[in-house]
């Protein structure tokens, strides 16, 4: 069930807490404790190891899972690394496939909304949500990112349009 998903036999095997709140909280494998007014108290927070910063060729876009099955995406911008949701925050084209990265810059090909990855400002004349990162480091050639819950993109009704409607509307 999870032979593509490193790491997820552990968790495929394990009871997963029902509640969304403590599925987040459990999915980082991280500690948990109940919630407030469960048995109040407080859950412990920590970096978790996405990849080896081996994992991900300069320029370039990787999708990994991390423990408990959510996804991040892993962009090498030459420079330095940044983890992100593995979809276009325009309209959920698989950044893994459609992005491109020159120049520290992330472009989404479907429709050329672009940021750069140092900053996170957007780029070109087309973009109009900024992208959300997760915090990311490199530790001893592992890249971490702090997940403290699924970074989820709102979209709006334009945002299911298929591609005619899209270039009919512009
Ligand atoms: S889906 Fe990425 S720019 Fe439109």
């Amino acid at each position: 069930m999870f032979a593509d998903r490193p790491g997820m036999l552990g968790w495929a095997c394990s009871l997963r807490p029902r509640s969304p709140a403590r599925r987040v909280r459990a999915s980082h494998g991280l500690e948990y404790r109940p919630l407030a007014g469960e048995e109040g108290t407080a859950f412990k927070m920590s970096w978790i190891k996405v990849c080896k910063a081996s994992d991900v060729a300069p320029n370039s876009l990787k999708k990994f899972w991390v423990a408990g099955g959510i996804p991040v995406v892993v962009a090498n911008y030459g420079s330095g690394f940044a983890a992100m949701p593995p979809v276009c925050p325009h309209m959920e084209e698989p950044l893994e496939e459609s992005g491109v990265i020159s120049n520290c810059v992330l472009t989404c090909t479907k429709h050329l909304w672009a940021w750069n990855l140092k900053t996170l400002a957007q780029e070109g004349t087309e973009t109009a949500k900024d992208i959300r990162t997760y915090q990311c480091k490199e530790e001893n050639g592992d890249i971490l990112a702090f997940v403290e819950e699924e970074i989820v993109y709102d979209y709006d009704d334009d945002d299911d349009m298929d591609d005619a409607s899209f270039f009919a509307k512009s």
